[in-house]
């Protein structure tokens, strides 16, 4: 039977319906709007794209975006100078500082500079504290809209097994954390795996996250499983024209819909939800700062 597939971008647009229902009563009764504050150093045109984007969808959902946008050469002090203001602005509830950062800043130093309640990436120790303890944290976007996404197909997702392939902080640790949570066995798979396939065939549910176009064939798949493929990178398509380009995940897409139960796209399956997902952060940062 052909896989389900799972569509992002239909959950995300509903998402972020919901999050516009939400502020405008924010405003209305409270008289409050959420703010997000976006950093971006240097000129990495992927970030640009990313950044462009989170400002456009937040002014879209009805609250307030800022842009700061520094030179790649900002030094270590005028950044985190950028961040404490931001940190003590009322009016800014969220803060994001795009990753990757220009190598001479200290990534983790910058991250933690954060007021962990305004770490609407979930980036900060605090937070991945709180998550690792199954406490109340800020939860990083990707593997939230990931989640999201599961329990909204599965319901429960008590007892299965999952593979997260990647152990990344941004996506692979967060996730495994995420699915123990949901009383998943969890099993983390990275470069140095051994018999990576046979780990991955035990899975129900297949997370990919590594960064490495199509690496996953459709004969690891267990049939029926469910994959989330986390990845977007851009292949040459000469076959689309002269110097044309194409998006693929870290799964071959075609032979994994075979074999898999559901399957997300890329483009149009966990990209969109991560960015409704730090909509949906930053709602509930502005929210707990406001009791
Ligand atoms: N770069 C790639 N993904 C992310 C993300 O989720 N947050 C931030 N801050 N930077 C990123």
């Amino acid at each position: 039977m052909a896989a389900t597939v799972i569509d992002g971008k239909a959950f995300a647009a509903q998402v972020r319906g919901q999050v516009a229902e939400h502020v405008a009563r924010l405003k209305q009764d409270h008289g409050i709007t959420p703010g997000l504050a976006v950093v971006l150093v240097g000129e990495d045109p992927a970030s640009q794209v990313y950044v462009r984007s989170k400002g456009k969808q937040t002014v879209e959902a009805g609250m307030k975006s800022v842009e700061h946008k520094l030179d790649a050469e900002t030094s270590e002090a005028d950044l985190l100078k950028v961040i404490e203001d931001l940190n003590n602005d009322p009016s800014i509830h969220g803060i994001l500082v795009q990753l990757p950062l220009p190598k001479h800043l200290d990534e983790d130093l910058v991250i933690n500079s954060i007021a962990p309640e305004k770490d609407v990436d979930g980036f900060h120790i605090s937070n991945v504290g709180l998550l690792g303890t199954g406490q109340k944290s800020m939860v990083p976007c990707t593997p939230l809209g990931c989640l999201m996404m599961l329990r909204d197909h599965h319901g429960s997702l008590s007892g299965m097994d999952a593979v997260v392939i990647g152990r990344s902080n941004i996506v692979g640790k967060p996730m495994a954390q995420l699915l123990l949570g949901d009383s998943c066995t969890v099993t983390i798979a990275h470069s140095r795996t051994k018999d990576l396939a046979d780990v991955v065939r035990r899975a129900d549910i297949v997370v990919a996250a590594v960064g490495r176009p199509e690496m996953v064939p459709g004969d690891w798949i267990k049939p029926g499983a469910t994959v989330i493929d986390v990845g977007i990178n851009r292949l040459d398509a000469p076959e689309k024209g002269e110097g044309k380009t194409k998006l693929v995940g870290d799964v071959h897409y075609e032979s994994c819909a075979a074999a898999a139960g559901a399957i997300t796209p890329v483009p149009g399956g966990v990209g969109p939800m991560t960015i409704a997902c730090l909509l949906a952060n930053t709602v509930t940062a502005c929210c707990r700062a406001n009791g």
